[in-house]
């Protein structure tokens, strides 16, 4: 399948954003914790550049934490602020605020010496359609607004969030277009739901993305719905009418069943998908350093 992301809508999301960042400090960079790279939008370091940024690995409760481990030191080989959490749930925001102090340390000691002191460090959230901006948002205000207790701490109209008295954040998070020319790329946007479902054939996009889990955990789609035989399970790669078997698989074991009999495809594609995004098939990270074209 040919996976393509259509920017039209992206224009004005983009002028905005360009807009925004001109107002920040700091960015906070959400990339999804089961692919990594694919998940990055190389264009920030352009519209980002002179400007401290923070990376958070979310959604990290849906990756492997072997790999998240792996992933973050990574990162900060390259030299990034980073750390993992669940937007969702609010595991790791407590260390946010430690972290954006240390990404933003030159920027106080200068204003420090110009004597510009208690004025707070002004941030943007950006990242890829659904890596979980908004949620994060939420929980991360909420939470800030909580522990200083009395104030709601959202000024409307100004479109500043006050978390603390070091910290506010831009309301509205910067949307960031998957770019690619890798076909790999694509491919993993669409596993985790990142492109639009409506223009990829939800069967192919199954078959897909067996194969890749297979490649990296070969007992997760047979322990789920019990596929016990065939020579598939001993192979390393799948091919294509091997993931299509297993599929079809899936589809007798989960009782989709067309009219006539045959299995119904598009729905055991529909459940899986789902199964996978919902991390019903346990905790996967779907780009692994140092393997294939990964770093
Ligand atoms: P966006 O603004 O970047 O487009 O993303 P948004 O916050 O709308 O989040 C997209 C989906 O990802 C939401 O699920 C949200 O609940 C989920 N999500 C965000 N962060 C995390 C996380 O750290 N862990 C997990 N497991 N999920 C996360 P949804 O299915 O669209 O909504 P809902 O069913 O959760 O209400």
């Amino acid at each position: 399948m040919n996976y393509q992301w259509y920017p039209g809508h992206m224009t004005k999301a983009v002028r905005m954003m360009q807009e925004n960042i001109k107002l920040v400090d700091l960015i906070i960079e959400l990339l999804d914790a089961r692919i990594p790279l694919s998940s990055r939008n190389p264009d920030i370091n352009e519209l980002g550049k002179n400007k401290s940024r923070i990376v958070l690995m979310n959604k990290s409760d849906l990756a492997d934490p072997a790999q998240n481990r792996q992933w973050v030191q990574y990162f900060q080989e390259q030299g990034a602020h980073v750390l993992e959490i669940n937007a969702k749930s609010g595991a790791g925001l407590k260390a946010i605020d430690g972290l954006v102090q240390e990404a933003c340390r030159e920027k106080l000691e200068r204003d420090r010496k110009r004597g510009i002191v208690n004025r707070p460090v002004r941030a943007m959230v950006v990242g890829i359609p659904n890596v979980g901006k908004s949620t994060f948002i939420n929980s991360f205000a909420g939470k800030a607004c909580a522990k200083t207790g009395n104030k709601p701490g959202v000024t409307k109209g100004k479109q500043w969030i006050r978390l603390n008295k070091n910290l506010e954040l831009l309301d509205t998070p910067g949307i960031l277009w998957p770019r690619f020319e890798d076909q790999e790329v694509g491919m993993r946007l669409a596993f985790i739901g990142s492109m639009n479902d409506e223009i990829i054939v939800q069967e192919e996009l199954a078959c897909d993305l067996i194969r890749v889990i297979h490649r990296y955990y070969p007992e997760a789609v047979p322990g789920r719905y019990g596929l016990e035989d065939g020579a598939w399970l001993q192979s390393t790669e799948l091919t294509e009418e091997e993931a299509a078997g297993v599929l079809a698989g899936i589809a007798e074991s989960r009782k989709c069943i067309a009219k006539g009999g045959e299995p119904d495809l598009s729905r055991a594609a529909a459940l899986f998908i789902d199964d996978f995004r919902s991390g019903r098939l346990g905790r996967l990270t779907l780009e692994w350093r140092g393997i294939s074209s990964d770093e």
